[in-house]
């Protein structure tokens, strides 16, 4: 089993990142661990110049996405941690399957239309190839399995398809690439804003006081839990009876992620309670789970030595493991490299 997945790097940090994504790679690259197979995380800071961007924030973003994986658990030394742009042979294999992909398959690619949105002309190319660089990251690798958001499973279906094409029209009979499958989480958490529980978290939320950042000290998430936006109904017995109740759901939906347990058994726990017993509860099992990641996070991410140490070594491993694929792909392709 190889792992490979990766997350373009953004700054502000919160709980949402950390549930949505980051605590997923974490596990995997335990589980993975454990029987043999190997992890690859990357920052996608190449897809991230495919919209206008401010150079200084893309690479203070990097080395600040870096931070945080290390803080909440990702180990440089068991999984091979590193930026795109480290690794010509991204952009190289990009170029290559450019040649694969079909102007139809990507005409149908909902996000490109969604980020293009009314301004399709004044797009960049990059935003419209950005699934085939997608497909480059997964398949130089010879993935087996990429972990991705449900937003994300039509770009790996993308990257099957180019597969598929180049290894039939290139591979004679030869599989050049390994077919990645998707792993999209059943129960991907949406963490929502903490004072809107039909918003999602988001760092462009210009209230604070809307998430919990992975800055925050103790006191200022208690304050954070205790000022949530919620409704006076005290807390149901079952799942049920949370429907209309967005807020209400969020906050139990974050502890049940954060208590490894579900929201039937907090419910089981806390049904007939007010949010004056539920806050309590909650700001204190989130304080406990983040006070470590708080910790390193803080520390780690004014130590740029040392995170751009960690991205050099995670490129060192990531350009051995490409290499071997990139030159089967440009043989098979007929280009001659020396
Ligand atoms: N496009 C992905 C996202 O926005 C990030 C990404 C880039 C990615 N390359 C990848 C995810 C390869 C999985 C595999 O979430």
């Amino acid at each position: 089993m190889r792992i490979v997945s990766g997350i373009q790097p953004t700054g502000n940090l919160h709980l949402g990142n950390y549930l949505g994504a980051i605590r997923n790679w974490v596990r995997m690259q335990d589980d993975v661990g454990s029987s043999g197979g190997e992890c690859l995380f990357f920052l996608a800071d190449l897809h991230a110049i495919s919209m206008p961007h401010v150079p200084a924030d893309l690479a203070a973003n990097t080395r600040e996405m870096v931070a945080a994986l290390v803080a909440c658990g990702i180990d440089p030394a068991r999984s091979t941690l590193f930026n795109q742009a480290q690794i010509p042979a991204h952009a190289e294999l990009q170029w290559l399957l450019n040649g694969t992909a079909r102007m139809g398959w990507l005409n149908r690619m909902t996000q490109f239309k969604d980020k293009s949105g009314k301004n399709r002309e004044g797009a960049s190319i990059a935003l419209f190839t950005y699934p085939v660089l997608q497909a480059a990251d997964v398949l130089l690798y010879q993935a087996t399995h990429v972990p991705v958001g449900e937003d994300q499973k039509q770009h790996l279906e993308l990257a099957r398809d180019i597969a598929q094409k180049f290894n039939n029209d290139f591979g004679n009979g030869a599989g050049i690439f390994t077919l990645p499958d998707p792993i999209i989480p059943p129960d991907a958490a949406r963490i929502m804003s903490l004072r809107d529980g039909s918003a999602k978290m988001s760092k462009s939320d210009p209230s604070d006081m809307s998430r919990i950042n992975l800055t925050d000290d103790a006191d200022t998430i208690m304050q954070k839990v205790k000022k949530a936006r919620t409704d006076p109904e005290p807390l149901p017995a079952e799942a049920s009876g949370l429907a209309g109740r967005p807020e209400a759901a969020n906050l139990v939906g974050i502890y049940a992620v954060l208590a490894d347990s579900s929201v039937e058994a907090v419910l089981a726990d806390y049904a007939g309670k007010g949010f004056g017993a539920f806050k309590p509860a909650l700001g204190e099992l989130l304080v406990d789970r983040l006070a470590p990641i708080n910790a390193r996070f803080v520390e780690l991410r004014q130590d740029r030595a040392a995170l751009d140490a960690i991205l050099k070594a995670g490129a060192g491993k990531a350009r051995a493991l490409a290499a071997p694929t990139l030159a089967a792909a440009c043989d098979a392709l007929g280009l001659v490299r020396g």
